[in-house]
């Protein structure tokens, strides 16, 4: 039997644009001017993959592309913590929509405050801890105009958000000021297929120093008004088995650039370098090594570790339940190797709308119908909650 350390964290993972619904920031913008173009190029790119038919016909939909009413997390919020209470989790991330907070330039919009602070205290009742995001991806169409993360005031305004936030929601203790700021610059400022399409080595850098000051910044407000918060980022981690460079690049630099900002390292981990014979919907290779590998090059920064995403693209639910067990064993050979790690988030609680991909790629550990909005638990979600139950799983370490 293997077992996990007693507090260990157990749930899953969100973010407001994907799940809430009814967005109006720089996303849902760019969604109205990309949907046509996306729908267009998904047959192309489906060349590449082997797909369901259904979603085919999805994916070649203008309607796909567009985030709308999403899942309704918005209204939703307290029927979907049920569900993450019935599968016995303990902890559940989620993100703040900053446009929502602050619709115009320093105006903060009270109402939205009141909407987190019952979400916060929805998950309470629950006996389920936040993991608070302050921004995923997202930006106020204001903040976008005025140039986004690259503007000299982004780093100003991120902190005078953050400090509104942590002056709102009083107890939490887990923030996490960004979401993957590689994932976030390398799309949107390097390769120029996200919002706001440059594709310029000078603005992907400055876009990362930028956010770079922007998170030291934010956790400094943080800590001035939660000194025993834990702050921290989630990280896109990717294991290269073959290159110590990209390792560097991708992996470190980022987290290297906030050293001594952070009290724990915030890991999201999908998939490695390496060509498995397992894949995702989305054609991601399925590697629960990887996560063993990069808890443990992650000893280095000498903080606890929190894997904050894990997921994958699985639409009949065939492949998330072992998915979930190799990657929670991953876990346990890191934490015997002497990794400190204190909490497994599951990508996702809800199917939602992946970005540039929109509806098709299913997440969910809860299946959404987009029609009716209705939610079903599948099959994997239960294996998961036996896991958490047992706090651990039958079997050697391995
Ligand atoms: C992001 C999520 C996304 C997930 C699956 C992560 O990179 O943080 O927003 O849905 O991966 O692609």
């Amino acid at each position: 039997m293997v077992r996990f350390p007693e507090g260990f964290f157990w749930g899953a993972a969100t973010s407001a644009h994907q799940v809430e619904g009814n967005s109006h920031n720089d996303w849902s913008r760019w969604e109205e001017q990309n949907a046509r173009r996306l729908a267009g190029q998904a047959e192309r790119e489906f060349g590449r993959l082997a797909s369901w038919p259904d979603i085919r016909v999805q994916a070649q939909d203008p309607a796909n592309y567009i985030s709308g009413r999403a899942c309704e997390h918005f209204e939703r919020f307290r029927e979907d913590f049920d569900i993450a209470k019935e599968l016995g989790h303990n902890a559940h991330r989620f993100s703040i929509e900053w446009s929502r907070i602050e619709p115009e330039e320093g105006k903060f919009d009270e109402n939205a405050i009141e909407h987190y602070r019952q979400v916060v205290a929805a998950l309470r009742e629950r006996g389920i801890e936040p993991f608070v995001t302050l921004w995923h991806w997202a930006l106020p169409q204001w903040l976008a105009q005025e140039g986004g993360v690259l503007n000299g005031k982004f780093p100003g305004y991120f902190a005078r958000y953050a400090e509104k936030m942590v002056t709102s929601l009083s107890g939490v203790e887990f923030w996490l000021t960004l979401n993957e700021t590689n994932v976030y610059t390398a799309h949107g400022y390097w390769k120029g297929i996200w919002p706001p399409g440059e594709r310029s080595i000078c603005c992907f850098l400055l876009a990362n120093h930028r956010l770079s000051r922007a998170h030291k910044a934010a956790y400094a407000v943080i800590k001035k008004y939660v000194p025993s918060a834990h702050i921290g980022v989630a990280h896109n981690i990717i294991w290269f088995s073959r290159s110590r460079m990209k390792d560097y690049v991708w992996n470190c630099l980022f987290l290297n650039s906030i050293r001594g900002f952070q009290d724990f390292v915030g890991v999201n981990y999908y998939h490695s370098d390496r060509d498995t014979a397992v894949k995702t919907d989305m054609g991601w290779s399925v590697d629960p090594e990887g996560l063993f590998r990069v808890l443990i090059s992650l000893k280095k920064y000498g903080k606890p570790l929190y894997v904050l995403e894990n997921g994958i693209a699985d639409s009949r639910d065939e492949k998330r339940a072992v998915f979930i067990r190799d990657h929670v064993r991953s876990i346990a050979r890191a934490i015997a190797a002497g990794a400190d790690v204190r909490g497994y988030f599951h990508w996702s609680l809800l199917d939602n709308f992946e970005w540039d991909k929109g509806f098709w790629p299913r997440f969910g550990l809860v299946e959404v119908d987009y029609k009716t909005l209705q939610r079903s638990i599948r099959p994997s979600a239960r294996e998961y909650a036996r896991i958490i139950e047992n706090s651990g799983l039958d079997g050697e370490v391995g």
